[in-house]
């Protein structure tokens, strides 16, 4: 039979990749090719060269060898903490608004995750998350960074991580919502790595019979995707210095905090490269990373790795010994992530793993499987495995009420009905701290239901003296 070029062409390519695969144990893959048209093939191609299955092949052989590891117990100290009101806030505060003043500071969200608890048809960017108007929180972000621009008559570039999964929707939204007000040019959207999951034999899945299945390769990808999509060269051409890392599903985060981040760049416990907030943790068995510090060095201890013996361990008035919980809410220096993703230095962050559900094809009869268990693992890192890579890390107290209101979950803990509970209760509190009455029931929830909006307050400070209600009425909904 005689080919076509094309079609010879992608059958040597085809012959080739098998060969590569067969070396790394993976040629199950393609085992089934035949069946497949020329351009579902082409397309399986492009996916197995994109995905670099040689170093996807060491990262899961690094992982199922040992993944990482948790330091010994007794090297295990709690990490130092700037208290939530440091003796120098206001020079520190002037410090970080000077650096948003000079246009030396970026918004970083991440936003690649697949949002599987929330169950949300869509990004989770898109979800509404404002506790009256429903605004999405891509909106509620935008608001802040309109209002901060205001304030400092300078726009603040906003970057954010998509997946490949989610990155088209995304742009529509954005697209579809005018870019809320903000300079096109000024947002900066690229999407992260992934990396396939693989079976207990260490065999890559496929998805669909064209399809390997992958996940996003965690919110530490974002170090790698900050470098490889350009993002970092922008910020360098912009004379970006700090950037203001936070999840994408948080809705009262301060995009841009500059008290934050005058601690970050001018204060002695930091060496300006990455510092983090902390809210103090409400249980000893909340699933919360915990700030520690390890042969000198502070670092993040996922809940599930910190020892219960230290995890339960309280000092003498009571209080947790290990409370510092992650909020995943840090500041980065840009000079940081290029020092870490620089062509010669081997990015030094270690893999997780963490069990799923794959639904997969069977690649000896073809027959697809949807799994009852787990009976795959995906690879992940984590943006606060970065933070023992400095030399002095920061972890600055906040207050929890205040900014960490996330919605992780479709019902219960972390879901849309506590996260706005939560948002309810900051702007009641905003209210009182400036003099006005709030209503509250026995159980001190408040009964006015306010959502205060970034153009009237971006924090408490800014309701001093505005024009208000005289009174909050039980029952009734403030739109400020
Ligand atoms: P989560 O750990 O809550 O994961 O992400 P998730 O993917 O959003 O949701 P589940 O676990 O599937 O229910 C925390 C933050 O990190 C981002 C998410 O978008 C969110 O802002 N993230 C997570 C990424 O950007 N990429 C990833 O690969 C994972």
């Amino acid at each position: 039979m005689t080919t076509s070029p094309p079609e010879a062409e992608l059958r040597q390519r085809l012959d080739r990749t098998v060969e590569m695969l067969e070396g790394h144990g993976q040629a199950h893959l393609l085992a089934r090719s035949g069946e497949l048209e020329p351009e579902a093939l082409e397309s399986l191609l492009d996916q197995i060269d994109g995905i670099d299955i040689p170093s996807s092949v060491r990262l899961m052989n690094e992982a199922r060898s040992g993944g990482c590891a948790t330091p010994p117990e007794d090297s295990i100290r709690p990490a130092k903490v700037v208290p939530h009101e440091p003796a120098d806030a206001e020079s520190m505060r002037a410090r970080g608004q000077q650096l948003v003043d000079e246009g030396r500071v970026a918004a970083f969200t991440v936003a690649g995750g697949q949002g599987t608890r929330l169950g949300w048809n869509g990004p989770k960017g898109t979800y509404p998350a404002s506790p009256i108007t429903g605004k999405p929180l891509f909106r509620l972000f935008a608001e802040q960074l309109l209002a901060h621009a205001r304030r400092s008559g300078r726009s603040i570039p906003w970057y954010i991580m998509t997946s490949p999964i989610n990155d088209a929707d995304t742009r529509a939204f954005f697209q579809d919502n005018n870019w809320f007000g903000l300079d096109r040019t000024d947002v900066f959207l690229f999407p992260q790595g992934v990396l396939p999951s693989y079976d207990d034999d260490g065999r890559f899945l496929l998805s669909e019979p064209g399809k390997i299945a992958v996940n996003p390769d965690g919110h530490g990808g974002a170090l790698r995707a900050l470098r490889g999509s350009g993002a970092i060269e922008d910020m360098l051409a912009r004379g970006i210095e700090h950037i203001s890392y936070f999840q994408v599903d948080n809705p009262t985060v301060q995009v841009i905090d500059p008290l934050f981040l005058g601690l970050h760049a001018s204060s002695e416990e930091s060496s300006g490269e990455i510092s983090s907030k902390m809210v103090p943790k409400a249980a000893p068995d909340e699933k919360v990373g915990v700030f520690c510090e390890v042969d000198g060095r502070t670092c993040v201890i996922e809940y599930s790795d910190l020892p219960e013996e230290l995890a339960t361990a309280r000092e003498p008035d009571g209080s947790l010994r290990f409370l510092a919980g992650s909020i995943a809410i840090h500041a980065l220096s840009v000079d940081f992530i290029a020092r870490l993703t620089s062509e010669d230095s081997e990015l030094a962050l270690p893999l997780h793993q963490a069990r799923k559900k794959v639904p997969y094809v069977e690649t000896s009869d073809g027959g697809r499987i949807e799994p009852t268990s787990p009976n795959a693992t995906k690879l992940e890192l984590f943006i606060f495995d970065a933070v023992p890579l400095a030399s002095r890390s920061l972890v600055w107290e906040t207050d929890r009420v205040e900014e960490f209101a996330p919605i992780k979950n479709a019902e219960g803990s972390d879901s849309a009905v506590t996260s706005r509970d939560l948002q309810f209760e900051r702007a009641a509190r905003w209210l009182e701290a400036n003099g006005h009455d709030m209503p509250r029931d026995a159980d001190g929830t408040p009964l006015a239901l306010v959502e205060i909006t970034s153009e009237t307050a971006l924090d408490r400070r800014d309701l001093a003296g505005a024009d208000l209600p005289d009174a909050f009425k039980p029952g009734e909904q403030y739109i400020l």
